[in-house]
């Protein structure tokens, strides 16, 4: 890519995960958030995560700042004016991501991709927030962004055939591997693993085992990395329900219902690693 700056919107778990990784393949990031902290909280994130593989050797110290140096955080839209892409990776809410669209499309030129973070929201739905729906992309990243490789690209209605090669340029250079899928609830992978998951759930509330012994299940005989109920914690429960809930919406097929365990769960607070409580206590 010959322009090599980006702006991302966002300093949460996703948006500086972001941030992370391509200001580490060598972009410039402008790091946008509307709250001080959250950019504090996000460089911080960064920092921690970098030091982490410094430790490790993995990066020198010198590759830590250069990292670090390549970002630059704001409150002003007008500072992502320059990016070639604008990832907007805020809280999944459409009415905030149409919002903040609109924003990032009052601030760059038309040349500029504008995509989007998001687990289940209509791309096409969110493009025609966008003066130029055409340049307008899904770019679905994974939690933990820096340990996961994939991005499910997802293009829209609108979105045109130099936008996807865009994205898919970026997502190798950034060296992650990009899969394309339409525009459907919970687009590909969503649409398997959260359903996986609520099965674990109704598992679980039906006494079949325990949640360690489910999770032992999956890990053990199924070779994932950590089971669906820990996974759980980790993406979120909140988040989880309410992909869930598209998906049940969407196709209005009862198999898609989201396990009343899970709805529990969120109505006590229990939102999993980030609540401090889960299916498991952290
Ligand atoms: N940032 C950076 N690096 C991290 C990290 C983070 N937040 N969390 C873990 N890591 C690194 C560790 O440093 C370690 O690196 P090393 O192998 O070089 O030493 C490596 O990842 C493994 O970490 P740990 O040894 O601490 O722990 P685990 O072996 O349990 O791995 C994990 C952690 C990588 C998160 C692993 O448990 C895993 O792959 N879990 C599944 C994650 C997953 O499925 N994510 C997708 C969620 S779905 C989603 O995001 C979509 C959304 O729309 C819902």
């Amino acid at each position: 890519m010959s322009n090599k700056t980006i702006g991302v919107v966002g300093a949460g778990t996703m948006g500086n995960g972001i941030v992370q990784v391509a200001a580490a393949a060598g972009f410039n990031v402008v790091m946008l958030d509307v709250s001080d902290a959250a950019l504090e909280r996000g460089l911080s994130t960064i920092g921690n995560s970098l030091e982490r593989l410094v430790q490790k050797e993995k990066i020198s110290a010198e590759e830590k700042s250069a990292t670090l140096g390549r970002i630059k955080t704001t409150a002003t839209y007008s500072d992502l004016s320059s990016a070639s892409i604008v990832i907007e990776a805020a809280t999944e809410n459409a009415d905030i991501k149409a919002k903040i669209l609109k924003s990032i499309d009052e601030s760059v030129g038309s040349a500029t991709v504008i995509a989007t973070n998001t687990s289940s929201i209509s791309i096409t739905r969110l493009a025609s927030k966008v003066s130029n729906p055409n340049r307008f992309i899904g770019t679905h990243f994974f939690n933990p962004v820096p340990v996961m490789t994939l991005v499910e690209l997802i293009a829209g209605l609108q979105t045109d055939s130099l936008t996807l090669d865009v994205a898919k340029d970026f997502v190798a250079t950034i060296g992650k591997t990009a899969i394309v899928a339409k525009n459907s609830p919970g687009f590909a992978v969503n649409r398997i693993l959260v359903p996986m998951i609520n099965e674990a759930i109704f598992a679980l509330q039906e006494g079949l085992a325990s949640a360690e012994d489910i999770d032992k299940g999956v890990k053990l005989g199924a070779n994932h990395p950590i089971g669906p109920l820990a996974l759980a914690d980790l993406i979120g429960l909140d988040t989880l329900l309410m992909v869930q809930e598209v998906l049940s919406a969407s196709f209005n097929d009862s198999k898609y219902r989201p396990a009343p365990l899970l709805q529990e769960m969120v109505d006590a607070g229990y939102l999993g690693r980030k609540s401090g409580q889960g299916f498991y206590r952290y």
